[in-house]
């Protein structure tokens, strides 16, 4: 019997035990739950997404790396195309997709209470042809025959007045016609002296400048046959009548030449020998000579900071 009371007690002492810790468990439940839903709930960024696209004004609300903010952004239905943000009282814009150097120096940490702008939309397919970014220098060369598969002749009013017929890859060809035409719509009349040269008449073409000019100032001036970007078919002199229809870099001095500065990367079209360039790219100053490489690229090269050979030569050092 006293065996029995005494076990008896036990098992009382127990299931209070047990009772006890089931509630300090529960209790403990029941305090850590919303103390963990609130630290999941706390958002990372305040301020609205857009739900169709266009731009929205976001803040951080917490440290945050970049990846962590584009996964929240994602996460909220936007489709991020670019990113320009302030952090650390500096304002930088960053290029998704574009290759790494373009964005080189770009923060990987966001301090609480950054701003960021984000835009949401898809972007447009863009997928450029490789023949369209191909290196030329005067160490890199085309093949001899090769030649763009797609050359079409340009119209009347996009060459010299009088002038032998030219031609252009057709993606180039067609760039060039919408560059045209909305020069136009500002009163300029911008038309091409030289568009695709063949190996054959790049032969030519160089060997008169030295007759002219004597090899070494023709090599700053006129490409070797297969060093020249003409050949690509994707290049075009561009030329006005106040400056005879010449190459002068006098051009960029001129409305139309100031006017081309500013808008022909919204055509695809950039300046393969920008001023300040001459020592990496070889070749003297040529503001009236315009490389089709497509609108992405030629937004790239802007942000990149680089002139095309840079660009291209890094570009292609990170597929290789
Ligand atoms: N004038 C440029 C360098 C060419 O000949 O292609
Ligand atoms: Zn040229």
């Amino acid at each position: 019997m006293e065996t029995y009371r005494a076990g008896a007690r036990s098992l009382a002492a127990l299931s209070l035990v047990l009772a006890l810790a089931l509630a300090l468990a529960l209790l403990a439940h029941v305090v850590a739950v919303p103390a963990r839903a609130a630290a999941e709930e706390a958002p990372l960024l305040r301020g609205d997404l857009p739900v169709r696209g266009g731009l929205a004004l976001l803040s951080t609300t917490r440290n945050a790396a970049v990846t962590d903010v584009l996964a929240a952004t994602r996460a909220g239905g936007c489709d991020v195309t670019l990113i320009a943000l302030a952090t650390r009282g500096a304002f930088r814009t960053y290029v998704p997709g574009a290759p790494p150097f373009v964005n080189a120096g770009f923060p990987s940490g966001l301090d609480a209470s950054s701003t960021l702008v984000v835009r949401c939309a898809k972007p447009p397919p863009d997928v450029p042809d490789l023949h369209l970014l191909m290196l030329v220098t005067k160490t890199n060369a085309l093949a001899a025959d090769f030649a763009p598969a797609d050359l079409v002749a340009l119209p009347a009013e996009a060459v010299l007045p009088g002038g032998a017929t030219l031609t252009l890859a057709e993606e180039a060809a067609e760039a060039l016609a919408e560059m045209l035409e909305a020069a136009r719509g500002q009163g300029f009349d911008v038309r091409v002296r030289s568009a695709y040269r063949s190996y054959a008449e790049q032969v030519s073409t160089y060997q008169y400048w030295v007759a002219v000019l004597g090899e070494a100032v023709a090599g700053q001036r006129s490409a070797r046959p297969g060093h020249s970007e003409h050949q690509l078919g994707t290049v075009v002199d561009v030329a006005i009548a106040s400056l005879g229809w010449g190459l002068e870099p006098a051009l960029a001095e001129t409305p139309e030449g100031r006017w081309l500065a500013r808008n022909a990367e919204r055509f695809g079209f950039v300046a393969s020998y920008p001023q300040g360039a001459e020592e990496v790219t070889g070749y003297a100053y040529e503001p009236w000579h315009l490389r089709y490489i497509g609108r992405t690229h030629a937004g790239w090269l802007r942000v990149s900071g680089l002139a095309l050979t840079e660009y291209l030569t890094a570009l292609w050092d990170e597929v290789e």
